[in-house]
C-alpha cells in the first residue's frame, strides 16, 4: 500500500493549477444516464472515485470514452439499471445513480452505500423524495429497489440540507410528469453546476443556487457538452497548505466566489488574499493567528475543510474552537495530529486546538479523504519526516497531489 513521505519545514512558494471538482463530477456523470444521446464532459479530474463511478456506469451498458480530462458517456443502451454492492461499497456517492435510473428506466436496484444501513449513515431523504414522486421502493437484501412507470412531480421537503439528496431528486424530477419543488434544497455550488448541465440538456429548472428549486418535467433530455467547475475543496486545501507553511503562491483555474467562507477565515488568520476571475493569490504571515470554525451547509464554512483548518490551527498563535455540525464522527484526524505534537481536546462535536510552536514528524495513518489532507498540511510544517500511511484515501479526491505540492516547492515522495 502506497505511503507518502514528507520532509517538513519548507516554506511553500509558487503556482499550481486546480482540477475539476470531484463532488461536481460525480453527480454530473450520473446525469448522463438521463438521456439516450451522448454527453461530453471536460475538466473531469483523474481520481479513484471517478474511476469507480465510470466502472459502475459502464457495467450498466453505458459506453464510456475517456481522453485525458474529457469523458463522453453514451447511455443509449442502458440495459442493466443495477448498482451492485461490490462497486458501491467503496463510495457513498454511488447512490447518485438511483434518481436518474428510476426516472429513465422505470426501475433501479442500487446497493446501500458501504458500511451503511438506513439509520446509521442514512439515505432516507433520497428514498422519501422518490416515494413522494410515486416510486414504489423496497429496501431488501441491502439494496434499494425502486419501481415507477413514470415519476410524478411533487412538493418535496428534506428534513435536513442534503447535497447528494438534492442532486438525486433534482435529476429524477427532470423526467417526471409535472412540476417538482424541492424545498430546503442544498445551495452548494456543485448542486448549481449540476442544474446548469441539466438545463443544457433540455431540463426546465429555476431557483438554481437557492434553497427552493423548481423543476418542470420534460419528455426527454438531449446530449450536451459541459465543463465541470473547479474544485473548491482542493483549492481550499492548497490555500491552507501554503498558509500553514508561511508561504505565498497562486492557484490557477479556480473560482474564488465558491469559497468565500474559507477565504474569509484565512484572511482572519492573517493571510493576504487577492482574488482574480480565475485565480487566487495568497501571502501568509510567518505565523498564523488561530481562527474559530463552525461547519454548516453552504454558503457557511464547509465540513470538507474542517480537518485542514484543524491542522492550520495546530501551529497558529492562540487557541481555536472548531465545531462540526454536519457529521457526528469527523474528528478522526485529531488523534493523528496529536501524534505529530498538536494540542487538541475533543468534547463531542467541539475541538479546542491550542497552537504549538512546532510539530514533529512521525508516522501517521490517513482515515478518510479530508483527514488525510490535514495530515499532509501538518506534515509540511512539521520538523523532519512525516510518513502518511493509507494514502489511497487521498487518491480518491486529490489529483496528482505530489506533483502539485512539488510545484509549490514541497518535498513529498510517494513510497510504494
Ligand atoms: C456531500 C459531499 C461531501 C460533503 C457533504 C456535506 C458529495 C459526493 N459529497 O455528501 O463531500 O462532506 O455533502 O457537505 O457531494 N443525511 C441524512 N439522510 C439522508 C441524507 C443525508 O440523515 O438521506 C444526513 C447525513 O448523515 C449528514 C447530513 O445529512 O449528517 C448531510 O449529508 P449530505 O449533505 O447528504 O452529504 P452527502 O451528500 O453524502
Amino acid at each position: 500500500m502506497d505511503k507518502l513521505s514528507i520532509q517538513g519545514g519548507v516554506r511553500l512558494a509558487g503556482e499550481t493549477a486546480i482540477s475539476g471538482a470531484k463532488n461536481a463530477a460525480l453527480p454530473l456523470l450520473c446525469a448522463a444516464l438521463l438521456t439516450r444521446e451522448p454527453v461530453t464532459f471536460s475538466n473531469v479530474p483523474r481520481l479513484n472515485d471517478i474511476d469507480t463511478l465510470l466502472r459502475l456506469i459502464a457495467q450498466m451498458g453505458v459506453k464510456v470514452t475517456r481522453d485525458g480530462s474529457t469523458v463522453t458517456l453514451d447511455a443509449a443502451q442502458l440495459d442493466n439499471p443495477l448498482a451492485p454492492y461490490e462497486m458501491v461499497k467503496t463510495m457513498r456517492a454511488s447512490i447518485l445513480v438511483l434518481g436518474p435510473l428510476v426516472a429513465r428506466c422505470g426501475e433501479a436496484r442500487v446497493s446501500l452505500p458501504g458500511g451503511c444501513a438506513i439509520g446509521a449513515r442514512p439515505v432516507d431523504q433520497h428514498i422519501k423524495g422518490l416515494q413522494a414522486m410515486g416510486a414504489e421502493i423496497a429496501v431488501e437484501h441491502g439494496y434499494v429497489h425502486a419501481v415507477s412507470r413514470r415519476l410524478k412531480g411533487a412538493r418535496l421537503f428534506t428534513d435536513m440540507v442534503t447535497v447528494t439528496g438534492t442532486e438525486n431528486l433534482m435529476m429524477a424530477a427532470c423526467l417526471a410528469d409535472g412540476e417538482t419543488v424541492i424545498e430546503n434544497a442544498a445551495r452548494e455550488p456543485e448542486v448549481a453546476d449540476l442544474a446548469h448541465c441539466l438545463i443544457a440538456m433540455g431540463a426546465d429548472i429555476s431557483g438554481v443556487g437557492t434553497d427552493v428549486i423548481h423543476i418542470r418535467g420534460v419528455e426527454r433530455l438531449h446530449g450536451a457538452t459541459y465543463r465541470i467547475m473547479p474544485d473548491r475543496i482542493e483549492t481550499g486545501t492548497y490555500l491552507c497548505a501554503i498558509a500553514a507553511s508561511g508561504g505565498e503562491g497562486v492557484l490557477t483555474g479556480t473560482v474564488a466566489s465558491t469559497l468565500d467562507a474559507v477565504i474569509e477565515k484565512l484572511r482572519d488568520s492573517g493571510c493576504d488574499i487577492v482574488c482574480s476571475p480565475d485565480s487566487i493569490r495568497i501571502k501568509a504571515p510567518a505565523r498564523l493567528n488561530a481562527v474559530n470554525v463552525r461547519t454548516a451547509p453552504y454558503p457557511a464554512f464547509p465540513t470538507d475543510m474542517q480537518a485542514q483548518f484543524m491542522a492550520l490551527n495546530a501551529v497558529a498563535q492562540g487557541t481555536a474552537v472548531i465545531r462540526e455540525t454536519i457529521f457526528e464522527n469527523r474528528f478522526m484526524h485529531a488523534v493523528e495530529l496529536q501524534r505529530l505534537g498538536a494540542d487538541i481536546g475533543i468534547d463531542g462535536n467541539t475541538a479546542v486546538v491550542k497552537g504549538v510552536a512546532q510539530l514533529q514528524g512521525a508516522t501517521v495513518m490517513a482515515t478518510d479523504l479530508r483527514a488525510s489532507a490535514s495530515l499532509v498540511i501538518a506534515g509540511l510544517v512539521a520538523e523532519g519526516e512525516t510518513v502518511i500511511e493509507r494514502i489511497y484515501h487521498l487518491d480518491r479526491g486529490y489529483e496528482r497531489l505530489e506533483d502539485k505540492l512539488a510545484a509549490l516547492g514541497a518535498k513529498v515522495t510517494r513510497v510504494a
